[in-house]
């Protein structure tokens, strides 16, 4: 595809509270924890640069700030990464947080408090010229995500959700999608069914599914085809964001003109690379760091 349309991402931006533990305390445990530090995170930003360092497609973002100190931060990684901003300022409110323990084997837990987030409305979204694919979340308001995906599919736009964290989806935001991407509780979640994959995919009529599985790599039905992709075995230090790196990096790589089978690749080993290294979007990989690792 010459001269590929821009994604748009909509969603949350949160600064990430992260502390390291020997293990995710169970409840009512108290964990003496380790490193402390504060990152900019949220699933829609993580997208967004994930989607920018992939360097398939111009990306911009809109996303809903509070007014105070912690938006700062994630004002400059957005920048940072390139992406270009719809800003809108939820004055008197608190950016969104999210408060993460990442333990010694990388796995992590985290609690979201939405914060400027849940301002986000319908009536916030940009003018659509020039994009080709809206990418959406659900850490903000699902009236919100389902007005922007009508209203994306009917300029003529794809329209990808990843349906995280899990809820389940009304008929009408369904309806709008070209492409879901879950993990199995949200694909369980959306469908009623756990523990069979492959039922589960069937009840769903979006014309495109894929369904990540961790260190067991992921299956698609894309285009009626299903497809397999083995996960890249790396060393795991911290698993935050690496499902967003893989959102965004499929996104923009399919607008850059992939297929199916090289793009899902191409975002496995992207979010691979971000297994490897700590935080939210300081771990995403540039196209560069992927096409090498992909080389080796
Ligand atoms: O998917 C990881 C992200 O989830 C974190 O960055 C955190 O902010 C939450 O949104």
């Amino acid at each position: 595809m010459s001269n590929p349309a821009a994604v748009l991402v909509a969603g949350s931006a949160n600064l990430d509270f992260v502390v390291r533990a020997a293990h995710i305390p169970a409840p009512g445990e108290t964990v003496l924890g380790r490193e402390f530090s504060t990152q900019p995170g949220g699933k829609g930003a993580n997208q967004a640069v994930a989607s920018a360092r992939a360097g398939g497609a111009p990306t911009q973002m809109l996303l809903a700030l509070g007014d105070d100190a912690h938006a700062a931060p994630l004002l400059a990684s957005l920048q940072q990464a390139g992406v270009a901003l719809h800003l809108q300022r939820a004055e008197g409110t608190a950016t969104g947080c999210a408060f993460i323990c990442v333990s010694d084997d990388g796995q992590n837990a985290i609690t979201v408090a939405p914060g400027a987030n849940a301002a986000l409305q319908p009536d916030h979204l940009p003018p659509l010229a020039g994009i080709g694919q809206l990418l959406l979340q659900l850490e903000t308001p699902l009236p919100t995500v389902t007005a922007y995906a009508l209203a994306a599919r009917a300029a003529g736009l794809s329209v990808t959700l990843n349906a995280a964290p899990a809820l389940s989806l009304p008929a009408e935001l369904r309806s709008a999608l070209d492409l879901l991407i879950v993990n199995e509780g949200e694909l369980a979640a959306i469908t009623g069914v756990a523990g069979d994959l492959d039922t589960a995919l069937s009840l769903l009529s979006v014309p495109n599914v894929v369904v990540t599985l961790g260190a067991r790599g992921l299956r698609a039905r894309c285009d009626g085809v299903r497809l397999d992709q083995p996960a890249f075995e790396v060393p795991v230090v911290d698993t935050t964001g690496a499902g967003d790196t893989f959102c965004g990096a499929l996104v923009a790589e399919r607008l850059h003109g992939s297929g199916w089978p090289n793009a899902l690749r191409f975002a496995s080993a992207a979010a691979a690379l971000a297994c490897t290294r700590p935080g939210a979007q300081a771990s995403i990989p540039t196209r560069d760091e992927v096409l090498k690792f992909l080389a080796t």
